[in-house]
C-alpha cells in the first residue's frame, strides 16, 4: 500500500518535474523575435523620423513592384517577394505581439534589422534601476545593464564592429540565413551586389541618426576623426565578411565582388596598420575576434592621416 502511494506521488511529481523542464527549455529556446519599429518609436521619436526617410523605410511600399523583383522571386522558387522567406531575410521586419503569435510583416529594414531583435532586451537597455534617474545610475549598474542587453542579443552603436558585420551581411549578400544556391540565383536573375558598400558614405547621408547627450536634440555630424576611425573599421567588418563569403558559394560573380572587398578593405588597413597594430593582425587572421580588437583600438585615435584622403565626400 505504501509502496503504490509513494509510486503515485513519484510518477505524480515527474510529471510536474518534466512539465517543468520543458518550460524552462521552451523559454531558454526560444529565439528573441522582433517587436516592431512602433515599439521604440513610443521613446525614440527623432531617431524614427530619421529612419522614415530612408530608403530602407520607403522601399516597404514599392520594392516589390520593382520590375526586376519579379524575376529574382522567381529565381529563388517563391511567387511574390512579400510572400517569400528568402526576401524577408534583408527586405522586411516581421514584429510579433508575442512569442507564440504569428509574425506580421510591418516594414523594411527598420531598428531591429540594425539593433537586433529586441524581444529580451528592449525593458532591459533603458532600465537605470527603481526610481533611479539617468544621471544617477551608478557606473556599475550602467555597463551591467548594458551587458544584460547585449546578451540578450541588443547590437549597441559602441560595438561598431559588430554594428557594421551586420549591415555588411545584408550589403554583402551574406548572411548566414541566406542559402548559396540562392544567393547564386539571384545573382543570375539581376539581383544586385554592390562591393563599393562602404559605411561612412552609407550610415552618414539619411541614414545618420547621432543625438547624443548632452545635444539630444541636434542630429551631430561626425568629426573627421570620428570618420576615420568608422572608416577603418567598416572596412575591417567588410574584410571578415567577404572572407567568410569566399567559402560560401563558387558562384563567379558572387566571388568577384567579395575579392573586390577584399582587396578595397586590405588597401586601406595597410594604410593604418602601422598607426594600429590591430590592423595587422586582422590582415593576417581576418577573424571576427581581431575585427572587434581593432573597433575598440581605432577609439579616440585621429587616422586622418593614413585614411583622410580615402574617406568619401558624398553620403548616400
Ligand atoms: C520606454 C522607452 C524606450 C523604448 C520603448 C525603447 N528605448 Fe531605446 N533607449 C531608451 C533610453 C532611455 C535610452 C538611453 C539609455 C541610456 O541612457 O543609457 C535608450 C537607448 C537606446 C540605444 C543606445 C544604447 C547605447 O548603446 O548607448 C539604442 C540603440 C536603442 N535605445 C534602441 C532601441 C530600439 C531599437 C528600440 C525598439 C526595439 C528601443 N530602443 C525602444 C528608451 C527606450
Ligand atoms: C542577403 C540580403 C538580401 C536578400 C536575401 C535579398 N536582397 Fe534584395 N537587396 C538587398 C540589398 C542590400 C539591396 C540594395 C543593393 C544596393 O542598392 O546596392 C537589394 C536590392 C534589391 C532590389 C532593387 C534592385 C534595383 O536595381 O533597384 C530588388 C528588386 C531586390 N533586392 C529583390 C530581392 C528579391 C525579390 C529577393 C528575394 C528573392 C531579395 N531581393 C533578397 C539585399 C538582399
Ligand atoms: C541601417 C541601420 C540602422 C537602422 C535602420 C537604425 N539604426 Fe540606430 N544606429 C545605427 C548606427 C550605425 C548607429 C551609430 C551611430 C553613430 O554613433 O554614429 C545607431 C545609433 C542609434 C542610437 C544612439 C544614437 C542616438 O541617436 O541616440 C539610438 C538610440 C538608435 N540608433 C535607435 C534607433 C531606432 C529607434 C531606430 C528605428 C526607428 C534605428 N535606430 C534604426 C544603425 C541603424
Ligand atoms: C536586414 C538587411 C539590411 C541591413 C542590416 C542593412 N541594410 Fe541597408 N539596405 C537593405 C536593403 C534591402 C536595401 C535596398 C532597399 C531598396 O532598394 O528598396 C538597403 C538600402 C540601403 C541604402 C540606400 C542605398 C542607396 O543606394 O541609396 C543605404 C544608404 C543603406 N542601405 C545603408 C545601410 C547601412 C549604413 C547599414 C548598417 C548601419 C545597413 N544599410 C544595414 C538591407 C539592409
Amino acid at each position: 500500500m505504501l509502496k503504490k502511494i509513494s509510486e503515485k506521488v513519484f510518477a505524480v511529481l515527474s510529471i510536474f518535474a518534466l512539465a517543468g523542464l520543458l518550460a524552462a527549455t521552451s523559454q531558454a529556446e526560444a529565439a528573441p523575435f522582433k517587436v516592431g519599429p512602433k515599439k521604440c518609436q513610443e521613446c525614440h521619436t527623432a531617431e524614427a523620423k530619421v529612419w522614415e526617410g530612408t530608403e530602407h523605410f520607403k522601399s516597404f511600399k514599392g520594392i516589390h513592384k520593382n520590375e526586376k523583383a519579379k524575376a529574382i522571386v522567381k529565381a529563388v522558387g517563391d511567387k511574390r517577394m512579400k510572400r517569400s522567406e528568402t526576401c524577408t531575410i534583408c527586405h522586411y521586419s516581421e514584429e510579433k505581439k508575442d512569442a507564440g503569435a504569428k509574425p506580421k510583416q510591418v516594414a523594411g529594414p527598420s531598428c531591429e534589422s540594425c539593433h537586433g531583435a529586441a524581444s529580451d532586451w528592449i525593458t532591459v537597455h533603458n532600465d537605470y534601476g527603481k526610481g533611479v534617474k539617468r544621471d544617477a545610475e551608478p557606473a556599475a549598474h550602467k555597463a551591467e545593464r548594458f551587458a544584460k542587453a547585449e546578451a540578450a542579443g541588443m547590437i549597441r552603436p559602441s560595438k561598431l564592429f559588430d554594428v557594421a558585420s551586420n549591415c555588411m551581411a545584408c550589403h554583402g549578400l551574406a548572411r548566414d540565413e541566406l542559402d548559396a544556391k540562392d544567393a547564386a540565383a539571384m545573382l543570375d536573375a539581376g539581383h544586385p551586389l554592390n562591393p563599393g558598400f562602404e559605411l561612412v558614405a552609407y550610415s552618414q547621408g539619411t541614414v545618420r541618426h547621432r543625438f547624443y547627450p548632452p545635444n539630444v536634440t541636434e542630429n551631430q555630424e561626425m568629426t573627421p576623426a570620428e570618420m576615420s576611425q568608422m572608416y577603418v573599421v567598416g572596412q575591417a567588418a567588410a574584410l571578415v565578411s567577404a572572407t567568410q563569403a569566399m567559402s560560401k558559394s563558387d558562384h563567379a560573380k558572387y566571388k568577384a565582388a567579395q575579392e573586390k572587398r577584399i582587396a578595397t578593405a586590405t588597401a586601406v588597413l595597410e594604410a593604418v596598420k602601422g598607426q594600429v597594430p590591430e590592423a595587422g593582425a586582422l590582415l593576417s587572421d581576418p577573424s571576427v575576434a581581431n575585427g572587434q580588437a581593432l573597433s575598440e583600438a581605432v577609439k579616440g585615435k585621429d587616422l586622418t592621416g593614413a585614411v583622410g584622403g580615402m574617406l568619401p565626400k558624398e553620403f548616400k
